[in-house]
């Protein structure tokens, strides 16, 4: 029988250097997009991918994700005396169930591959997600759903990364793929390298922060050496599945990834975001119409 994937590791022990002053009291994880923090758009996608267990790699500083998904009586109850149920059912998603989600520490910065594998004894024999919180993907089926889809349709347990084009420019902030075999949504991949300058990257094809990976990816984490910027890499680990001849495949999402670890990005998705509320969409189109006029006219 196949086996489904219903875990998923959300690294979050990163400084949030991009971020100061304000990462230094609050985790870039809870910065919000319109009002909800970057970390809840990754639960909600990994809920309707199906994933059931939540698995944190934190660092120190990061109490408040804690208290994020720890329910609040105080508040709780002075919402429900004064009647705000809305606003009640809305804190409904940063619950979890009992026993559901698990911190671990990431104690050193020794890159994502490091921090991946810091919650190996929470993995067992069976695929797992990664979800990276910093990239936003706006999509009609969320991307976590559509690679579990992908995956299964596959059928070969092979480890799956998300991709997209970037420009060839750009591929120095990437792990970049090296196609094997281009079958539209889905490529196969026969070399992965992390961060090369654009003269040497095997495509403009780049990995995106969500992944289905296996054990034995977690197993190759155990030898892979410093890699790119002197950091244990997560694509390493698993360009070493295709050094022992099983397949790695790269699944091109339908939907729009917003780099929310970069404050030009993290802008973008506010303004995305802010866009498609029903509940803002008039107001805050009509003032982002009037700031242009105004700097056209500046002109
Ligand atoms: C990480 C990964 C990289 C991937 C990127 C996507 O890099 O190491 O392979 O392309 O996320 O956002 P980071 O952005 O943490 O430097």
């Amino acid at each position: 029988m196949r086996q489904k994937v219903t875990k998923a590791i959300f690294p979050v022990a990163g400084l949030g250097t991009r971020f100061l002053p304000a990462t230094k009291s609050i985790p870039k994880e809870i910065m919000t997009l319109v009002d909800r923090p970057l970390i809840q758009y990754a639960i909600d996608e990994a809920r309707a991918a199906g994933i059931k267990e939540f698995i944190f790699v934190t660092s120190r500083g990061k109490g408040a994700l804690e208290d994020y998904f720890d329910i609040n009586p105080v508040l709780e109850q002075a919402l429900r005396k004064a009647g705000k149920d809305a606003l009640l059912e809305t804190l409904k998603a940063t619950n979890m169930e009992s026993g559901a989600i698990a911190y671990i520490r990431q104690h050193k910065a020794l890159g994502l591959g490091h921090a991946v594998w810091c919650a190996r004894r929470l993995i067992s024999n069976e695929p797992f997600a990664v979800i990276l919180p910093d990239d936003v993907i706006a999509a009609d089926t969320p991307v976590l759903q559509q690679m579990v889809e992908a995956f299964e349709e596959t059928g070969d347990g092979s480890a799956m990364v998300a991709a997209m084009e970037v420009p060839k420019e750009k591929t120095s902030a990437y792990g970049v793929l090296d196609v094997d075999e281009d079958m539209g949504s889905l490529v196969r991949v026969k070399g992965m390298v992390e961060k090369p300058k654009a003269e040497d990257a095997p495509s403009n094809l780049a990995v995106i922060g969500r992944y289905i990976l296996t054990p034995k990816v977690l197993q190759n984490i155990n030898k892979v050496k410093g890699g790119a910027g002197g950091e244990i890499q997560l694509t390493d680990a698993i360009a070493e599945e295709i050094a022992k001849e099983r397949n790695v495949y790269g699944y091109r999402f339908r939907g729009q990834r917003f780099d929310c670890g970069s404050k030009a990005g993290f802008l973008q998705a506010t303004v995305a975001f802010g866009m498609a509320r029903e509940d803002l969409r008039d107001e805050f189109t009509t003032y982002l119409e009037e700031m242009m006029s105004l700097r056209k006219a500046a002109q």
